[in-house]
Formats: structure tokens, C-alpha cells, sequence
């Protein structure tokens, strides 16, 4: 296992739209003990392959408060099943270091993915994963927990950034 570099804001790698994994060998199981390492070792809850300039889709995560609970979703996709259902939850992204802002995203949603073994699963997530696996999605899709915020803020949070 290894732990790999976490790209920071406002690096442009962050913004490459990650591509469907294939293959489901020894190799992506390799790619996500790494991630799971890496964001163990950043006291992160989630982390996306884009994170770590990886650009497949794969996502690692764990929301236990033990940390002893990780989860593995491949090809993660999901539906917005009531837009009307809205949460806001203060998120903090590891490629966004110091940074803590309050986003509203739809709680009510249907989320489909692919497990190690590519075998695919579903469910009606609630609570903390609802969020965070469409923060994760985001990465996979070049988006940034700063796109959610004025472009006035964004700024800033760039300049401090680039100190
Ligand atoms: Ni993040």
C-alpha cells in the first residue's frame, strides 16, 4: 500500500472529468487500498480516484466515527429523486485544505455503483453519505466543492491558496 499525493485547488488536474473503469483486476484494487490509505492518513471521510490524478471513477469513503468501516464505490451514478428534498451540511474537501463552507445539495436521491468485483448494487442513501457521495461524484466530474460559492469567495479562497 502507498499513500499518494492529494491534489490541491486550484491545480487544473482537479478539473479533468474521470472515465468509467472497465476492469475490474488486481489493479484497481490496488488503486483503491491506496486511496483508502491516503484518506486514512488525511483524517478525510471521502476521496475521489480525480483527488489523487487518478481520472477512473472510483470513489473511496468511510463515515464510521471508529474508522474501521470502509466502502468502495466504482462507477458511482445517481438520481435526484425529489429536488425539493434539500440538506445543508458544512463540507470541507481535502483538495481544499482549511476550508469549511455550508452547500445545500438534494438528500432524497437514487444511487447506483459497481463493487470491487464489479457487481452492481443500489440503494436510497440518507444522512452523511447522501452528501458526501455527490461531493465525491463532483470530483469525478472536474467540480469542486468552490464552484458552489460566489465567485467573489472563490477568489479569495484561490489567493490564500496560492500563498
Ligand atoms: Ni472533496
Amino acid at each position: 500500500m502507498a499513500i499518494l499525493k492529494v491534489l490541491t485547488f486550484p491545480d487544473p488536474r482537479l478539473r479533468k472529468v474521470a472515465v468509467p473503469v472497465t476492469k475490474f483486476d488486481k489493479s484497481l484494487e490496488t488503486i483503491a487500498s491506496n486511496m483508502l490509505e491516503t484518506m486514512y492518513a488525511e483524517d478525510g471521510i471521502g476521496l475521489a480516484a480525480t483527488q489523487v490524478n487518478i481520472h477512473e471513477r472510483i470513489i473511496v469513503m468511510d463515515l464510521s466515527e471508529e474508522r474501521n468501516d470502509p466502502k468502495v464505490f466504482i462507477n458511482p451514478e445517481f438520481k435526484i429523486l425529489n429536488d425539493k428534498s434539500l440538506l445543508s451540511f458544512t463540507e470541507g474537501c481535502l483538495s481544499v485544505p482549511g476550508i469549511t463552507e455550508e452547500i445545500t445539495r438534494p438528500d432524497n436521491i437514487y444511487l447506483t455503483w459497481q463493487d470491487l468485483k464489479g457487481v452492481s448494487h443500489e440503494a436510497e442513501p440518507s444522512g452523511l453519505l447522501t452528501i458526501c457521495i455527490q461531493h465525491e461524484i463532483d470530483h469525478l466530474e472536474g467540480k469542486l466543492m468552490v464552484d458552489y460559492l460566489s465567485p467573489l469567495k472563490r477568489d479569495r479562497i484561490r489567493k490564500k491558496a496560492s500563498k
